[in-house]
């Protein structure tokens, strides 16, 4: 009996079936709903072909053409899986954050690419880059996410298995993504730009990651990094691909990226960026001095140690508000809840406290382990520990910078707060989590800022870059001694 691979994108599943089988049975078994209980009249279960072919008969042609969906799109109801596939599966459209904003730029000449490669996520937009017009976006789960959720474990399995397989697979995704971009296209690629914290510019770059696997911590091979098409195997031309230098050994381009996006290595005043990513990387500073520092806060807001926790995909509860007996939770698609993502969680515990729900140290006071929410899904008492870590990480840290600075949270501008789902926060739970000593006035939710930064570097020479990174000083919080007592000061919920 023949067989076929289906390969679902964006969450990298790769399945072996019957040639000829229903794709309704494939997807199915892997959550996808189907609303209209696969009659083809609700359109909800449209996957796009991204490789391999669909054949269509007249009645699902019609169907298509009646929902006006583009040539490549297909009814997952009406479709068999005849040969291999790659298939975009929309209801599986993580919220990976593009950014939108508009910025000002030097006009030049052909097409410009500007790639985040996160740790969870990676998204890519192909610019015009006479007139900074996005002409096509791209995102995807990073493939390394099966070695993983954090860097330290991404770590270890490329120094077990080699940092080639990390390396190539990476070059390899990003090389698919910008090709896809570019399919049709008579516009010359001029440059591509790069960012990304370290450890993944080290696995792009396939530079020596065993300095940033053992104590000091200190690599070598944080600087602007230039390479040619085929050294990465990519099969198209393209002028320039450069990857931008990192801060330190765990802060990496994407704040840089974020710091040039924000402005505020050129403002008087001071300001802090905040980017609650899978690292949880925090930069303080002004015109004249920026410090920044990386914390393990970000895990748990991926859903990684979280027991019900996800990305925010379909099925995800992304908000929770409290109403008489019960929550009121959002599902992202509408679906059954089957897990919560980060800003669900923050909702929550900030829902919490607020009903009295919690003690000072997180205790759940009812002594039941878990707070339902909906359809099954609860916070246990350990995901309340995991979060009250990673809000204890992000406050000692932020303490310990202003201190350095001789400066106090009043004397604070503006708080940048970037991230996959930075956007998604409701501030207001976020300050009633007492994450941040600030009142939520000075908070301002910027999105994908390592994206934007690196749109913005499409259009200049890396000299800006540079020029910003010599006014920026990277604090490794491990080796301040007042870390753990603030740490510590700060596993609780007490008010200020
Ligand atoms: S399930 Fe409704 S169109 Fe396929």
């Amino acid at each position: 009996m023949k067989k076929v691979t289906v390969s679902l994108h964006p969450l990298g599943k790769e399945i072996l079936t019957r040639k000829g089988s229903p794709l309704l049975d494939i997807l199915q078994n892997v959550g996808v709903e189907f609303p209209c209980g696969g009659k083809g009249t609700c359109g909800k279960c449209r996957v796009r072909v991204l490789r391999g072919k669909i054949e269509t008969g007249p009645e699902h042609q019609s169907m298509l053409d009646r929902l006006h969906l583009p040539p490549d799109w297909r009814l997952a109801c009406m479709s068999n899986c005849d040969s291999d596939l790659l298939l975009e599966v929309e209801q599986y459209e993580t919220i990976i954050q593009a950014d939108e904003s508009l910025f000002e730029f030097n006009p030049g000449q052909g097409l410009g690419i500007a790639v985040d490669l996160g740790t969870t996520t990676l998204v890519a937009q192909l610019l015009d880059l006479q007139s900074a017009k996005v002409l096509a976006v791209e995102t995807s789960l990073n493939p390394q996410r099966k070695y993983g959720s954090d860097l330290i474990s991404r770590l270890e399995s490329a120094l077990e298995l080699g940092i080639d397989s990390m390396t190539g697979m990476i070059r390899d995704l990003i090389g698919e993504m910008i090709q896809r971009m570019m399919a049709g296209r008579t516009g010359s690629l001029e440059k591509v730009v790069i960012v990304g914290n370290t450890v993944m510019q080290h696995f792009f770059c396939g530079s020596d990651i065993r300095a940033l696997s053992f104590y000091p911590f200190e690599s070598k091979e944080l600087g602007l990094k230039r390479f040619a098409p085929d050294q990465l195997h990519w099969k198209f031309p393209c002028n320039q691909i450069l990857f931008y230098p990192s801060i330190g050994s765990f802060v990496g381009s994407d704040i840089l990226a974020g710091i040039l996006a924000t402005g505020m290595h050129e403002l008087e005043a001071y300001s802090v960026l905040i980017d609650l990513g899978t690292n949880g990387e925090i930069v303080v500073g002004n015109r004249r001095s920026l410090l920044c520092a990386s914390t393990a806060a970000g895990p748990a807001f991926e859903g990684a140690k979280i027991s019900r926790g996800m990305l925010a995909v379909s099925g995800a509860i992304s908000s929770v508000v409290p109403v008489s007996g019960g929550w009121d939770c959002r599902v992202i698609g509408n679906g059954d809840p089957k897990g919560i993502c980060g800003s669900g969680l923050i909702d929550a515990v900030a829902g919490f406290l607020r009903a009295g729900h919690l003690g000072d140290y997180g205790e759940i006071l009812s002594g039941e382990p878990e707070i339902m929410l909906a359809g099954g899904v609860g916070i246990t008492q350990k995901d309340i520990q995991e979060f009250m870590l990673a809000k204890a990480a992000i406050a000692s840290g932020l303490e310990i910078l202003l201190d350095r600075l001789h400066i106090m949270p009043e004397d604070l501008a503006s708080v940048y707060i970037a991230g996959a789902f930075g956007t998604y926060i409701n501030v207001e739970n976020l300050v009633g989590t007492g994450m941040l000593g600030f009142t939520h006035d000075r908070i301002i939710k910027r999105g994908n800022t390592a994206l934007m930064g690196a749109k913005m570097l499409l259009f200049s020479d890396p000299s800006i870059a540079e020029a910003a990174l010599v006014k920026i000083s990277h604090v490794n919080l491990e080796s301040e001694p007042r870390f753990q007592d603030l740490f510590i000061g700060h596993m609780n919920f007490t008010p200020p």
